[in-house]
């Protein structure tokens, strides 16, 4: 090739590299951000990165016989002739270097006839492959070392390498597997370490696309999409919480919850047949002294499944019913399919037809196919005015009780076939199709109902969606779909919830138990100790399988359950903590160890141990019949909950795991903040703290406001500076006092002794009883 025409031009942060008539250009959104575009002559709405996030950034651009180099203080690029970009961190160190080779194929080339000798007893052989149907693809060297982290909740392991993925929303009601390469979300960011230093890749099309990760070839990694534009983000940083921050910095933060959603929820396909059942459950709840703070409604609260209507029948006055269920602490969460029934005699169905704000056939008229109700439209969710519609209809919910909105089957399913790639959406205000449409359906169906829910309540709104793209954990919390009670499932649910909360998804949980499948006591028993610090914590479970409330399996099961149950409110103030924390650094709550320690090579592949915020490890036991472990403990000293006795870290240890216990460490030196023991998270503030001393000395900083509306925006908050010397000097400094429903008293639980505080008006301070 001719390298003459091989030029840039630099305007305003953009970098535009050309070369034998192609171009690629490069936009620095800040020194560890730089934005990578190839023009293909698609959409360039990005629905997961809103507004622009450029930020003034010293750089500068050379070039050499052979490179354009861009340059900031923490990235540099290096562009090519044939428009192949290397990437290197602010000391030099290799991050992302394109692969010169050849892609190579594992498909095996058997001839069509043992293909279909394989298939006779169902085995699945591969159709095509895959490498000769790309349409682009990035393709860049992998080194020995080189780990992979991120995606979303895609089945298997922690560390993505050594498999391929792809990303495609689809419901999946078969085991999910190690092997499925797709599940219900679509969050094609990764990070990955190389050498030890971290990096990031986020592409940004919603079109099909795919990652081969070392699968195919250890000598390279791949990404390809079917269509789109080539628009990817490199994320840079020291260190790897840096790059994860590059990339909710880009995508956005989960908001503060409501402080009741870190509470637990109760939930079961079937319950909302009879209200009886509803009452029967928050009887047994209160019978065992067991805390809820919400129960879900499945489908069948609805009258056949038509969204936006309430079963009379079933439930004479839904209003009063939701209210005496709030009197007794209990929410309700109504569920809401993307599906409205085809029925002339129903006003939503009606409405959206005459407005035009259903998804189309290629031919202009409805698009149908078959979900709960039966025969369905789709909403076209990404049309602002279908978005503003259904955001209104969901007034129809909140104005009966409902204190959330759960948003399920957004993918969307569709029970007759896959809807086709030519079903005619509108992206913003452009005419496009399902082909680019389809992965951030359940995006925009959850945005819809998170802005109708903050319209309608004023409080921050509480949305659970199972479908997803990058950017959705501004609006909604996720779970991570129809999982089994399977030991596996427990399994995969500390990776899932890693991997999601690196992805951006802080606030997100799995069905504790299991949703398919018979759950078994001992499952159940481990599934609720792991999912301690889920920050979703939902038992949820489909309608044909046995039933798995706490009290099913008798006063065992029971009395650890409820033990668990407890002592996650103890948490619920440092978790709220974290999930200020998360507001401001963009850092996960529950978080996997190389997050943490991403030096320490032995916690890259960690899949059954995590952490909470920087402060708490977790090594629940996921294996059937286990009573003992090893925990590894990264570097530092620490701290068992359960027993006080201390630990040096970088090592394994033995626990001795019976099935009451959970291994939790804290590390040395942590003040804890200490919530109570309660049944229902009060809307009225608290009044009194805790905090307690693990270790010799600590300095924490606690958060409070309402936990329910905006007005903490405005100043309406308190934040709380707690210290321990190692003489045992104790002091509480009142940091920012906006908000007057402050502590009364607080007390300091240190080793040998307990210093109580008080507030005291006159000098809005908390001084130390004498
Ligand atoms: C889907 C959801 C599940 C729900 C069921 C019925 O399978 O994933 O959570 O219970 O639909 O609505």
């Amino acid at each position: 090739m001719t390298t003459s025409s091989f030029e840039f031009t630099d305007k305003n942060q953009q970098v535009e590299v050309t070369s034998a008539n192609k171009s690629l250009t490069f936009s620095i959104v800040k020194p560890e951000i730089i934005q990578v575009f190839q023009d293909y002559g698609k959409s360039t709405h990005s629905y997961a990165v809103e507004g622009d996030k450029t930020v003034d950034t010293k750089y500068a651009v050379s070039k050499d016989a052979d490179h354009v180099i861009i340059k900031t203080d923490a990235l540099t690029v290096k562009v090519d002739a044939d428009l192949h970009v290397d990437v290197y961190d602010q000391d030099n160190h290799p991050l992302v270097i394109h692969y010169d080779g050849q892609r190579e194929s594992i498909n095996q080339n058997i001839d069509s006839a043992h293909k279909k000798i394989v298939r006779s007893e169902g085995h699945e052989v591969a159709a095509v492959d895959e490498a000769s149907k790309t349409y682009y693809e990035v393709l860049n060297q992998l080194d020995d070392d080189e780990q992979f982290y991120g995606l979303g909740d895609k089945t298997g392991f922690l560390n993505k390498r050594g498999y391929e993925y792809d990303n495609w929303n689809v419901d999946e009601p078969r085991p999910h597997i190690e092997t499925f390469t797709h599940l219900y979300k679509s969050i094609p960011i990764l990070f990955g370490i190389k050498q030890g230093h971290p990096y990031g890749l986020f592409f940004d099309n919603t079109y099909r696309s795919h990652f081969d990760l070392g699968k195919e070839s250890a000598k390279y990694y791949v990404y390809s999409a079917d269509d789109g534009n080539l628009n990817y983000y490199i994320l840079g940083g020291r260190t790897l919480k840096d790059v994860v921050a590059d990339y909710t910095y880009l995508t956005g933060v989960v908001p503060l919850p409501q402080r009741w959603m870190l509470g637990y929820q109760q939930s079961r396909w079937g319950y909302s047949m009879d209200p009886k059942r509803v009452e029967e459950i928050v009887d047994k709840f209160e019978q065992y002294h067991l805390p809820l703070e919400a129960i879900h409604f499945d489908i069948d609260y609805m009258k056949g499944y038509r969204v936006f209507t309430w079963d009379t029948d079933k439930f004479a006055d839904p209003k009063g019913f939701l209210t005496s269920l709030r009197k007794r602490g209990v929410r309700v969460i109504p569920i809401l399919d993307p599906g409205v029934k085809q029925d002339d005699d129903y006003d939503i169905y009606q409405e959206g037809l005459k407005k035009g704000y259903f998804a189309k056939n290629k031919d202009g008229s409805v698009y149908i196919n078959r979900v709960w109700p039966g025969k369905s439209a789709f909403p076209d969710f990404g049309n602002p005015d279908v978005r503003k519609w259904w955001g209104k209809h969901c007034k129809f919910l909140l104005d009966k009780g409902a204190a959330g909105i759960w948003t399920d089957m957004n993918e969307p399913a569709t029970f007759d076939g896959d809807m086709p790639d030519d079903v005619v959406m509108t992206d913003e205000d452009q005419p496009s199709t399902a082909k680019m449409m389809h992965n951030v359906y359940g995006h925009n169906m959850a945005k819809a109902t998170y802005n109708g829910i903050k319209d309608a309540t004023g409080k921050r709104p509480y949305v659970i969606t199972r479908a997803a793209y990058a950017g959705t954990q501004k609006y909604s919390t996720a779970w991570t779909g129809d999982n089994q009670s399977l030991w596996h499932h427990l399994q995969m649910s500390i990776p899932q919830l890693c991997n999601l909360g690196l992805s951006g998804f802080s606030y997100a949980g799995t069905d504790i138990g299991g949703f398919s499948a018979d759950t078994t006591p001992e499952l159940l028993t481990r599934w609720i100790e792991a999912a301690l610090f889920s920050p979703l914590f939902r038992n949820h479970s489909a309608l044909q399988v046995r039933n798995q409330e706490p009290w099913v399996f008798g006063k065992q099961v029971l009395d650890i359950y409820r033990k668990f149950l407890n002592l996650r409110y103890r948490f619920i103030p440092y978790l709220y903590d974290c999930f200020k924390n998360e507001t401001e650094t963009g850092l996960p709550v529950m978080r996997p160890l190389v997050l943490n320690y991403p030096d320490d090579e032995t916690v890259r592949n960690m899949n059954d141990e995590y952490m909470v915020g920087d402060n708490i490890l977790v090594a629940p036991i996921v294996q059937q019949g286990q009573t003992a472990r090893a925990v590894y403990l990264p570097e530092g000293e620490w701290i068992a909950l359960d027993s006080g006795v201390q630990y040096s870290g970088r090592t394994n240890i033995l626990a001795n795991v019976p099935i009451d216990k959970l291994p939790v460490f804290i590390k040395k030196d942590t003040l804890m903040p200490w919530g109570q023991a309660v049944e229902h998270i009060s809307d009225k503030p608290d009044t009194k703290m805790t905090f307690r001393l693990f270790g010799n000395a600590a300095t924490y900083t606690h958060y409070q406001d309402d936990g329910i509306d905006f007005n903490y925006q405005k100043g309406e908050y308190n934040q709380y500076v707690v210290s321990v010397t190692a003489d045992g000097n104790c002091q509480i400094k009142l940091d920012h006092h906006g908000y007057a429903g402050q502590y009364q008293t607080i007390d300091v639980q240190l080793n040998d002794r307990v210093v109580e505080f008080k507030f005291d008006d006159k000098s809005d301070s908390y001084v130390a009883a004498k």
